[in-house]
């Protein structure tokens, strides 16, 4: 898939691309950032078209939200002109929602750090765009919430799994089937922020920790979170298994590109 102007359009969204740093905004302010199915297939054009140069990606909302979630307009009987539509009696359902899908799981690439700038509300979609990235930083007004059992839906946009790892099931279970906003100052306490600061400060938090993300060895660090990401799911044996394989796998290539150098 490659992504086009027109696709970005589509889904209100804007791509940056400076040397090892893609930034993706969702730039419909107007509307709080309300996703449709036309974001979510532009989002998964912009993962699968990424340039393997770019090692972070940041994703940010323009205006006084992140993102207000999923556009309301989808459950209204006129739905959202010219986008597809979220129906019962669509046989294709599960496989419509997995493509939808696709604008989130690629930012858990080993290859790239997602980052999160997360600044007013992250609702339903957004809060579990939010939690698709690998980190985030939020604004000391943000507010999170899980809003789809509110609305008789299930979270459905890979934000389950994030969420329970993060903050243990009990802790899911009460902020999902509550429904309720989350500050800032408490994400930081469930660590589901990195970093909260003051929403002037937030451009000034992104590019720091960029900047710190980039100064480590790319090839180390992409080796690095492909062993983070498989922690959880090992024994320690089979861990520390992994962690040989890594090294030896890592020092093996760096030895070659250095015996080509020469
Ligand atoms: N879908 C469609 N339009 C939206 C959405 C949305 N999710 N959220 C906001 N808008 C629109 C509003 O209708 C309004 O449009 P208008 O100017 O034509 O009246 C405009 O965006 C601004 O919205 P306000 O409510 O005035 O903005 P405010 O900053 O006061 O509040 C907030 C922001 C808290 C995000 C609020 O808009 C809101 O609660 N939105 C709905 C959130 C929601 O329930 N999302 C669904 C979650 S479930 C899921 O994602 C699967």
């Amino acid at each position: 898939m490659t992504i086009s102007t027109a696709q970005l359009e589509a889904g209100g969204l804007r791509l940056d691309i400076t040397e090892a740093v893609a930034t993706v905004t969702l730039s419909r302010p107007e509307r709080r950032n309300a996703m449709t199915p036309a974001v979510w297939q532009g989002l998964a054009a912009i993962g699968s078209d990424l340039p393997s140069r770019v090692r972070v990606v940041v994703v940010r909302g323009a205006g006084p939200s992140f993102c207000a979630g999923i556009d309301l307009r989808m459950f209204s009987a006129e739905g959202v002109p010219g986008e597809e539509r979220l129906s019962a009696a669509d046989p294709e359902l599960e496989a419509r929602i997995a493509a939808w899908q696709e604008g989130f799981l690629w930012l858990r690439d080993p290859a790239i750090v997602s980052v999160a700038a997360v600044q007013g509300h992250a609702i339903g979609a957004g809060f579990q765009l939010a939690l698709a990235c690998d980190l985030r930083i939020l604004t000391d007004d943000a507010k999170l919430c899980m809003k789809e059992p509110a609305l008789g839906l299930v979270p459905d946009l890979t934000g389950t799994k994030p969420l329970v790892d993060i903050v243990g099931l009990p802790r899911a279970t009460e902020i999902c089937l509550t429904a309720r906003m989350v500050s800032a100052q408490e994400a930081a306490q469930l660590r589901l922020a990195e970093l909260v600061v003051p929403a002037a400060e937030l451009d000034g938090a992104v590019a720091d920790l960029t900047a710190a993300l980039l100064a480590t060895d790319a090839a180390a660090a992409r080796a690095t979170k492909q062993l983070l990401a498989q922690a959880g799911r090992n024994t320690l044996e089979q861990q520390a298994a992994a962690e040989r394989r890594a090294q030896a796998t890592l020092l093996r290539a760096r030895a070659a590109v250095s015996a080509s150098d020469r």
